[in-house]
């Protein structure tokens, strides 16, 4: 029982961007504070920087083209064919930017958490921290969500609420949430590849 909860759970990260929540998922299993072990990093752009970090930090990393695949399905198949090879038990979406569909969802089912950068359902969309800004909120924050057919509308699994000052530009707003998602993203995984392993 001790050894079954001590092992690693294999996880898979896309990204398109930055890739700042990965070097901190990254960074939490290094710690020890994540039991999960990074297998692969995938991205839809191959000059995203997400890449470059994975090389750094010795994981696996990929990227594939939906421009370049006859279809949205066989693109989706090929990167599960991709990550069912390196054995990925979860999937974890850290700024991935393409909306996920089903050939996904049925590969791993309850198996895809997001981080979104506002608290939803509020804010949804590509711009959830401009959007909670221009509207003048005078909170919003973070939300780890599983993935379904929305967009950005899966079960939530966590919150962390941040509030937007007088002083707040856009880019110290920016800059608090990621720091807030840094801590948030690894912790929840944590906690949900505990339940996972509960059940
Ligand atoms: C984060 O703000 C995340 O909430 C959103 O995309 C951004 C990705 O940032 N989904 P990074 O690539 O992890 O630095």
């Amino acid at each position: 029982m001790e050894r079954l909860r001590l092992t690693k759970t294999k996880i898979a990260v896309l990204a398109s961007g930055s890739g700042s929540n990965f070097e901190a998922i990254a960074q939490a299993c290094a710690q020890g504070t994540l039991q999960a072990e990074i297998v692969c990093v995938v991205s839809d752009r191959a000059q995203a920087y997400a890449l470059t970090r994975a090389e750094k930090w010795g994981i696996p990393a990929r990227s594939f083209s939906l421009k370049k695949s006859p279809s949205k399905t066989q693109y989706e198949q090929d990167i599960l064919a991709y990550l069912q090879e390196k054995e990925a038990e979860l999937v974890i979406l850290a700024g991935y930017m393409k909306i996920v569909e089903e050939t996904f969802l049925e590969g791993y089912p309850n198996r895809i958490l997001n981080i979104h950068p506002s608290l939803l359902p509020l804010y949804p969309g590509k711009q959830g921290i401009k959007d909670a800004y221009k509207d003048g909120a005078a909170k919003t924050g973070v939300t780890v969500h599983l993935v379904d057919a929305g967009i950005d509308t899966g079960p939530i699994l966590a919150q962390k609420e941040v509030a937007v000052t007088h002083e707040d530009t856009l880019e110290s707003l920016e800059e608090k949430i990621h720091t807030i998602e840094h801590q948030l993203y690894p912790k929840t995984i944590q906690t949900y590849i505990e339940q996972m392993k509960e059940k």
